[in-house]
C-alpha cells in the first residue's frame, strides 16, 4: 500500500538515509522506533509528502486517505474545536461549506439544485451524518467533555490542545495515519483509550515513539531507523529487542569463530612455511586466510 524505493536523503551533504526499500502494508500498524536525531520524524515528513526525498520515491495508491498528527499547536487557534476535528476529513469539510453556502443564496436554482443532490449524496457516504457524534466520541476517549466541541481552539491549555490535534488525526476512518510521538503529553487514560482505538482500528498505522508498553500493546511491526537504513520487523518491540540482542550474540559469536580460525592459520603459516615439505599447505592456508579477512 506504501511503497518506499530506493529512498536517499542528505542534509549539508550528511547521508540521513541511503537507498531505502521499503513496503507497508495495509492494515498493520508499524512503530517506529531510533535514537533521537536518527531521522524517524523526518521520515515519517517524506511519507506524508511534506518532504522531498533526495532521491527515489514514496509510492501510495491514489484512492487512499492519508491522516498525519500534526505538532504545531497553536495553528487553529482561530477556530472552533469541532471544526478543527471535522478538517481532519478535508473532502467531507469541504463538502460541509459547499453544502451551507449553496443553502444560505437567495436565489436558488436548478443547477444548485442538482449540485446539492450529489454533495448530499457524497456527505452521506463520508459518513457525513455521523461526524458530529464521531467527532463527540473522540474527545469523551479524550477525556474532553462534548460541551468543549464549540470552544475556541485558542481558549484551550496546551494539553487538550494536543488531544483535539489528535482527534483530527484519527477521525473519519483514513486509510492511513501516521503518529510522531502521540503519547507525549497525553495522561495515562488517553494513553490507553489510544491504545485501544489503535488495537481496533483497520487501516495502516505509521507511529513514532519512545513508549515500550505504547509500542508492545499496539504494534504489528517494528521500524527501525538506524545509521542511513530503515528496516522493517515483524512483531512488536519486546520482540524485536529479543530478537536483535539474539542477533547481535550471533554475529559475536560468528566474528570469535571466525577471528579464532585466522589466529589457527596464522600459526599454521608462520610454523610452517619455512618448512619445504609444508609450504604448498601453508600457500594454500595464506589464500584460505585472505578469503577469511
Ligand atoms: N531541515 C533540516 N535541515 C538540516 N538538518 C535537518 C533538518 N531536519 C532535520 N535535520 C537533522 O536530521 C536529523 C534527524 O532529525 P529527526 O528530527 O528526524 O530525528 P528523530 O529521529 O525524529 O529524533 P527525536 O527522537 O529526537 O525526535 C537530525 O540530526 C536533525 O538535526
Ligand atoms: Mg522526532
Amino acid at each position: 500500500m506504501i511503497t518506499v524505493s530506493d529512498l536517499s536523503l542528505t542534509f549539508g551533504g550528511q547521508n540521513l538515509f541511503k537507498h531505502v526499500d521499503l513496503k507497508f502494508v495495509a492494515g498493520n500498524c508499524y512503530g517506529v522506533i531510533g535514537a533521537n536525531g536518527a531521522g524517524k520524524s523526518t521520515f515519517l515528513r517524506i511519507l506524508s509528502g511534506q518532504l522531498e526525498p533526495t532521491t527515489g520515491e514514496v509510492a501510495i495508491d491514489p484512492r487512499t486517505r492519508m491522516s498525519v498528527l500534526e505538532q504545531d499547536h497553536y495553528k487553529y487557534d482561530e477556530q472552533t474545536v469541532l471544526d478543527t476535528i471535522l478538517q481532519g476529513n478535508a473532502r467531507l469539510y469541504d463538502i460541509m461549506q459547499q453544502k451551507d453556502a449553496l443553502y444560505a443564496k437567495p436565489d436558488f436554482s436548478d443547477e444548485d439544485g442538482a449540485l446539492a443532490a450529489d454533495l448530499e449524496a457524497e456527505f452521506a457516504e463520508l459518513g457525513g451524518w455521523d461526524a458530529e457524534t464521531e467527532a463527540a466520541r473522540l474527545l469523551e476517549g479524550l477525556s474532553i467533555g462534548e460541551e468543549h466541541l464549540y470552544d475556541m481552539m485558542s481558549a484551550l491549555p496546551t494539553r487538550e490542545k494536543v488531544k483535539i490535534l489528535l482527534a483530527r488525526a484519527l477521525f473519519g476512518h483514513p486509510d492511513i495515519i501516521l503518529l510522531d510521538e502521540p503519547t507525549n503529553h497525553l495522561d495515562i487514560d488517553s494513553i490507553r483509550w489510544l491504545e485501544d482505538f489503535l488495537m481496533d482500528y483497520s487501516g495502516t498505522v505509521i507511529v513514532v515513539s519512545h513508549d515500550r508498553h505504547f509500542l508492545n500493546n499496539v504494534c504489528t511491526h517494528i521500524v527501525d531507523v538506524d545509521y542511513t537504513q530503515i528496516k522493517i520487523y515483524v512483531g512488536n518491540y519486546d520482540f524485536w529487542y529479543d530478537s536483535s540482542q539474539l542477533m547481535q550474540k550471533l554475529l559475536r559469536e560468528q566474528n570469535k569463530k571466525r577471528e579464532d580460525k585466522i589466529k589457527e592459520l596464522q600459526s599454521f603459516i608462520e610454523r610452517f612455511s619455512a618448512n619445504k615439505s609444508k609450504s604448498r599447505q601453508a600457500t594454500s592456508r595464506r589464500k584460505l586466510l585472505e578469503s577469511c579477512r
